[in-house]
């Protein structure tokens, strides 16, 4: 039986986030440098996107480097990046063949000249697409992504283009990064840390979180449908009551 039919495709996630935690641990346990685990870690990026665009889920959003990663030695950081400009290399065909639109979510500044450039390449090569949107969330974070969302607001207010009376979470929503995308409904971490780790602080309000022992390099297609079923079987109640529930159909309330 194909592993793709073990799920239920009619309460499939809109939109999944993960932490990709582990490439270190994985390399370490092979005696191998931890570059080797980011590589092997890469091939799973390759592994979800695929799958994720199998199963029509329309956005994933994976955490690549975070705003905490600068701290790491200057040859994993750099090592890191070959492989970012590996990936979209490799990749774009696949991505403009399948409908894929790559997106960032973070801050441009203080990336590598090459890697904005193939960001940007990749970006607007892929921007007409529409059935898929992969978000790498590069030199992020979630409350500075917070406090850029809250500065772009006071501006627009202080230019009298926003009357304060309508900031509302809907509004505030369209500030932050990921716009008007809809907020992950699962949330995946990799290596069995239960930490949120500055990601998507916002977003995350009512997603449901999976956290797996299985560390990111060997997180492939089978793992995601473990993690997929495991979230079909949770009851989203979104603060109501179970019995509520079934009589109305899970809403998360209009702000
Ligand atoms: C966490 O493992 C992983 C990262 C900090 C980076 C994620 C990068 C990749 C998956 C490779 C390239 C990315 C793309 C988008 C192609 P860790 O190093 O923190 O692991 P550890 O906690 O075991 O040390």
């Amino acid at each position: 039986m194909d592993p793709l039919d073990q799920i239920d495709l009619n309460k499939l996630p809109r939109h999944i986030a993960i932490i990709m935690d582990g490439n270190g641990r994985w390399a370490r346990r092979r005696l191998m440098n931890r570059i080797h685990g980011h590589r092997e870690g890469a091939k799973s990026v390759r592994a979800v996107v695929t799958t994720c665009r199998k199963l029509n889920i329309p956005y994933l959003t994976l955490y690549a480097f975070s705003k905490e990663n600068w701290r790491r030695p200057a040859q994993e950081i750099n090592a890191l990046w070959d492989l970012l400009l590996e990936y979209i290399d490799s990749q774009l065909p696949e991505m403009l063949e399948k409908g894929i639109r790559l997106n960032t979510i973070g801050d441009e500044e203080g990336l590598p000249e090459r890697v904005i450039k193939a960001l940007d390449f990749a970006k607007e090569k892929t921007s007409k697409n529409k059935d898929m949107v992969v978000n790498l969330a590069i030199n992020y974070g979630g409350r500075q992504e917070i406090i850029a969302g809250i500065k772009k607001l006071v501006q627009e207010v202080m230019n009298n283009q926003v009357n304060p009376d309508d900031i509302n979470m809907e509004l505030f929503s369209g500030y932050l990064f990921t716009g008007r995308q809809p907020d992950p409904d699962l949330l995946i971490r990799t290596s069995g840390e239960f930490r949120i780790s500055n990601f998507l602080l916002w977003q995350l309000a009512y997603t449901e979180i999976y956290v797996t022992p299985v560390l990111w390099p060997d997180f492939r297609e089978k793992e995601l449908i473990e993690a997929i079923k495991d979230y079909q079987r949770r009851e989203r109640r979104f603060g109501r009551t179970s019995d509520q529930l079934h009589t109305h159909q899970a809403e998360i309330p209009a702000s």
